[in-house]
């Protein structure tokens, strides 16, 4: 959601006249889009802020003005300690708040003195205000839903992105249109919680995420779909029809568990048991036989005990998932679950993501493996490491290296598999 967000920045910031640089010495503009998830990511923010302003002040030497901006969801959950951890700060704006950003830039580089700090939940939607956007690239980004309802215990996310909020339907379709005609061949439906979209058609009647996948899907030159993320309690069979009939929705799925213990689900105010879970999955196998599963997983909940670790690592077994994210449980602020009792040790924490890490790359490098000799349609997106490769993904989400020519980024290629690691292919363009 943050890559979405920033794009939106970024192309406000191209109709302004501002011409985007990778190097930070020439940058008049510099924002900071922050994520709060965990405590790493949040404690970056500050020291980035801190490298920032070093250079700054060595642009000021040469007579230049810096103007430096934070947004996205610490500026949400920690305002005040940005301007005093960071007073040079110029603005902050909340991840609800940015489509303030032209009027925010113009107005302090008009008043050097100015310091704007929004953080409103406002009712009004910022896509009512955003700028119409266009592709980047063969793959898009569209965000359809934001916020969250869940109040996982452990999680930040509703008290920045706030409540749940679907896009109506007319929108998003405009939108993804757009973003086709612009040259898109897959789109990435986001949403904190994206299955339980429930956006108003023209008629105002409320329909549901296989309802705008259906409608996506009839999009000429669109060719892939994907949504994320997904929770598990909301996978209607509305959804799971969508695995078995629509051919442009790619055989992966993001549906983090989190934990495969239920005494740690229900403190972690999951709406699903294991068995609930594994059922879903039966499901989506059953609809599409090719489906490769992903999760999220969080190891070290306060109160773990090694059986709720290991019961984790069955339903690692179980599903057998082509790729997952994990993390040690971090406290954060506010949440309920950062005051519960027996909070896990670090050591504890940390044996417990190597053991779960080796147990699921092991599995997605035998899934890889599996790939070694078959022909996949690949989306190139950009340069691969070295030159003269391009680097793309299959419809597994697969990151995949070819030697192709660059007139190739932007389209999908068939490419033949010839090696696999753990985190990526390497093929040969046929
Ligand atoms: N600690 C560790 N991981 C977290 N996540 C969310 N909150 C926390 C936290 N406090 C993880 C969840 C979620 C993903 C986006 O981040 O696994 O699915
Ligand atoms: Fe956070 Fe996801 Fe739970 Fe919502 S469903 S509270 S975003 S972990």
């Amino acid at each position: 959601m943050n890559v979405y967000d920033s794009h939106r920045m970024a192309s406000m910031l191209k109709d302004m006249g501002f011409i985007e640089t990778d190097a930070q010495e020439d940058a008049d503009v510099v924002i900071f889009n922050t994520c709060h998830i965990r405590e790493k990511a949040a404690e970056k923010v500050f020291s980035d802020l801190g490298r920032a302003y070093l250079i700054k002040q060595e642009r000021q030497n040469k007579g230049l003005d810096t103007v430096i901006g934070v947004t996205g969801c610490v500026v949400q959950a920690e305002d005040k300690e940005i301007i005093k951890r960071a007073p040079y700060v110029d603005f902050a704006l909340g991840p609800l708040r940015y489509y303030r950003l032209k009027e925010v830039v113009e107005e302090i580089f008009n008043n050097r003195e100015a310091k704007l700090l929004d953080t409103e939940f406002s009712a009004v939607s910022k896509f009512d205000f955003l700028p119409e956007n266009k592709a980047e690239g063969g793959c898009s980004y569209l965000a359809i839903q934001e916020g969250c309802n869940n109040f996982c215990t452990y999680c930040v996310v509703p008290y920045t992105r706030g409540v749940e909020v679907s896009r109506p339907i007319k929108e998003v379709l405009e939108e993804a249109k757009r973003l086709v005609k612009t040259g898109s061949l897959e789109l990435n439906l986001l949403g904190q919680n994206v299955n339980s979209y429930h956006g108003e058609d023209e008629n105002g009647k409320e329909r549901n995420l296989a309802y705008l996948l259906n409608k996506i899907a009839e999009i000429d030159g669109l060719e892939r779909i994907r949504y994320t993320t997904s929770y598990p309690a909301d996978v209607d069979d509305d959804l799971i029809e969508c695995h078995k009939n629509l051919k442009k929705l790619m055989p992966y799925l993001h549906l983090p568990i989190q934990s495969g213990s239920d005494d740690v689900l229900k403190r972690m105010n999951r709406r699903h048991t294991k068995d609930e879970y594994l059922r879903v999955v039966e499901k989506l196998k059953e609809a599409n036989p090719d489906i490769g599963m992903s999760s999220d997983f969080i190891v070290g909940f306060p109160g773990e005990t090694d059986k709720d670790f290991r019961d984790t690592l069955d339903v690692v077994n179980k599903v057998k998932y082509i790729q997952a994210f994990s993390f040690k449980y971090s406290r954060r602020p506010g949440t309920p679950a950062s005051i519960m009792d027996n909070q896990i040790e670090e050591k504890v924490k940390k044996e417990r993501l190597q053991e779960l890490q080796d147990l699921l790359f092991d599995y997605q490098l035998k899934f890889n493996q599996q790939s070694v000799g078959k022909v996949m349609p690949v989306l190139f997106e950009s340069k691969g490491r070295h030159e003269g490769q391009l680097a793309g993904r299959s419809p597994y989400m697969q990151n995949v290296y070819a030697e192709a020519d660059n007139s190739l980024v932007n389209k999908i290629v068939q490419v033949r598999i010839k090696r696999a690691s753990t985190n990526s292919l390497k093929g040969e363009v046929i």
